[in-house]
């Protein structure tokens, strides 16, 4: 594998990245020594060249993580029990992978919830590192939420009690431990966490088997199966990506689907890949929802950019396709083994009743003459130090940025001042999108909770700061970017 030096990037030597290689595929970034924890290296790093082993795609059939039962219900709440642990699983094929997964799952097991009923996770860490879990899109109390340095020491363990007073919608749950969460992610800690209320339950939306979340991951493997997590000055600067596809933890798999509408809830869950999905057919996706829920109207897209943690909801009608029809989602920003992310199987005829109705959810548009300021953040490189900063500032715990107050509609502007692509993800609320490099979104109003902002262009959303006083975190979702210190926090005030 070969090594980019940046230019202009005084940080890393090249006798540097030898003693890197030396400490045996621990990732460690120089200046940074004695400031960030050491990951575990069960994604050790060996410089062997060539990149994973060649996987022939399709190969392998579409995993569906199983749905979570709970410990116990009672009236209001479900309860939950994961235990976070080490586990091995055939990914590359006569190989196994070590990963580390909720209940040894990689993805998780899916958490199924009501909008007004409670869940409370309990989250046991067997893993030999401390361990944050975070409820991506979830509204919830900071002190559940999941900040960065608030610890599952290894042996113990959290409660996490999430009230799930938000509208349905396709959530996720990961590692969020400071400095380490892109290896924690990589190695296999993330799950579908699926909200789903009365509005959405009546509409006749594909349901049951007919509604599948995909999560479309990329890795890089050794030769012996083992994860590939490098950190090196060009990763740093990109982000991890991998040269191969994974969808539910399988490479490139085949879905076989009948002559009828599905449903599918698609979740880039990469560390740093966007993806552009189009469908090699030719055929357009109606889509129904983005990452806060269902868009008001549905959308017809011939392709949908995913960049990291964004999500859209999709239905494909493959009712006009014959049977042994074989329809690749292909991703258009990729090529070779990362332009084809599965294949869909038409491969039984099927009756269906299910529609797609012409209104799905009324929304709430939040009026731009109703924000009391707005904020601006600029994203960039500290070449001195080699971190990613917002507002020149690397994260710092110590450190709050901005204090928005209960209640307050507010726009917040991020202006990109770096070649490179920043996915900006809130905590605590949905956000709006007004622009990005001026432009309207083409999915109009619509709940989201990460938004892309372009290499040296700008994006403005609109958001209101309900329910919950306290501190939350916004950070880049390119996961080598976050932990690299892209990440700022804001405090709701009375
Ligand atoms: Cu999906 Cu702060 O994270
Ligand atoms: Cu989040
Ligand atoms: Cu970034």
């Amino acid at each position: 594998m070969a090594v980019h030096l940046e230019k202009g990037c005084g940080m890393l030597t090249r006798r540097d990245l030898l003693k890197l290689s030396l400490l045996g595929g621990s990732t460690l970034i120089f200046p940074l020594e004695g400031l960030l924890p050491v990951p575990h290296a069960v994604g050790a790093y060996h410089d062997g060249g060539g990149g994973s082993p060649r996987v022939q795609p399709f190969q392998v059939p579409l995993p569906i993580p199983s749905v979570l039962t709970p410990a116990h219900p009672d009236p209001s709440t479900d309860y939950y029990e994961i235990t976070m642990r080490q586990a091995e699983q055939e990914i590359i094929p006569g190989t196994r992978t070590t990963i580390w997964g909720y209940n040894g799952l990689f993805p998780g097991p899916t958490i199924v919830a009501r909008s007004g009923r409670k869940t409370v996770v309990r989250q046991i860490n067997n893993l030999p590192e401390n361990m944050v879990v975070h409820l991506h899109g979830g509204h919830n109390p900071p002190e559940r939420d999941g900040y960065p340095t608030d610890y599952i020491p290894p042996g113990g363990y959290k409660d996490y009690v999430y009230p799930n007073n938000q509208i349905a919608a396709t959530l996720w749950f990961h590692d969020h431990t400071m400095d380490i969460t892109g290896p924690h992610v990589y190695y296999g800690l993330a799950a579908f966490y699926i909200l789903e209320d009365d509005v959405e339950a009546a509409l006749p939306l594909p349901r049951g088997d007919n509604d599948v979340a995909l999560a479309i991951q990329d890795r890089l493997f050794n030769a012996d199966g083992s994860f590939n997590y490098p950190l090196t000055s060009q990763t740093l600067d990109t982000g991890v990506l991998g040269d191969t596809i994974l969808v539910n933890g399988a490479v490139q798999p085949y879905f076989q689907v009948g002559t009828r509408k599905m449903r599918f809830r698609i979740l880039n869950g990469s560390n740093a890949r966007e993806y552009e999905l189009a469908l090699s057919s030719g055929q357009s996706f109606v889509q129904i929802g983005t990452e806060g829920g269902l868009l008001p109207a549905p959308i017809v897209r011939p392709s949908i950019r995913l960049a990291p943690a964004e999500r859209a909801d999709v239905v494909i009608d493959f009712s006009g396709y014959s049977l042994g029809s074989q329809i690749v989602l292909k991703n258009r920003l990729g090529s070779g083994s990362t332009g084809d992310i599965m294949r869909l199987d038409v491969v039984r005829s099927e009756t269906d009743d299910s529609t797609v109705p012409s209104a799905l959810r009324p929304l709430e548009v939040l009026q731009e003459s109703s924000a009391v300021r707005t904020r601006t953040f600029y994203l960039s490189r500290d070449w001195r130090t080699g971190l990613w900063v917002i507002n020149g500032k690397p994260f710092d715990p110590a450190r709050v940025d901005a204090m928005p107050r209960l209640g307050d509609v507010e726009v917040w502007r991020f202006q990109n001042r770096s070649g490179m692509l920043h996915p900006m993800h809130l905590h605590d609320v949905m956000f709006q999108v007004l622009e990005i490099n001026g432009r309207r979104p083409v999915y109009g109003r619509a709940w989201k909770d990460t938004v892309p902002v372009p290499a040296w262009g700008e994006a403005r959303v609109i958001t209101r700061f309900d329910d919950y006083l306290g501190t939350y975190v916004f950070h880049c979702h390119n996961i080598e970017h976050e932990d690299y210190r892209m990440m700022s926090q804001f405090e709701v005030m009375p």
